[in-house]
């Protein structure tokens, strides 16, 4: 099985939260692709078997409290993904609030199914990276 782990990190926690998926996916026995949301291409999308999708959270004391803008404006421009299996992550300093729903809602929108969810704190960006392998990996979409 081919994981395509995309992120959208400004600092770097991200990154290592997606770093500590793809990991925990190879400790699985699958493929794992680690690439920035902002470079990620059709052709990625097509050649994997499932996808993450990650950012950090952004907002302005506590307002508008979301995905990164960044990470939005990216997933507006992939292409449909025809029910492919995804998950959805972030990492977040105070309180990650409605960031992985607003995050689901914007790849539903482009056609994809989203199977599972993990906000880790900036402290700990690995947290949770294994039962979001888990999960990913042994969606009933997934075969
Ligand atoms: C401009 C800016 C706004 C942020 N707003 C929030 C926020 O509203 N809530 C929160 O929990 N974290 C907020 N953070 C913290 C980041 O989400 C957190 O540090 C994250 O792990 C950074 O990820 P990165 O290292 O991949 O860039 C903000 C960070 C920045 C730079």
């Amino acid at each position: 099985m081919e994981i395509l782990v995309a992120y959208e990190s400004r600092s770097g926690r991200t990154r290592r939260a997606a770093e500590a998926l793809a990991s925990a996916v190879r400790e699985r026995g699958s493929n794992a692709t680690l690439k920035a949301l902002s470079e990620t291409t059709a052709q990625d999308i097509e050649h994997s078997d499932a996808v993450a999708v990650g950012c950090w959270v952004e907002g302005f004391i506590v307002l508008n409290v979301g995905p990164a803008k960044a990470a939005l404006k990216a997933v507006e421009r992939l292409p449909a993904m025809g029910g492919k299996p995804t998950a959805v992550f972030c990492t977040y300093a105070v309180n990650p609030r409605t960031t992985l729903a607003t995050l689901r809602g914007h790849l539903e929108a482009k056609g994809a199914t989203v199977v599972a969810e993990n906000a880790s704190p900036r402290s700990h960006p690995d947290r949770g990276a294994a039962e979001l392998a888990e999960r990913l990996c042994t969606s009933p979409q997934v075969t």
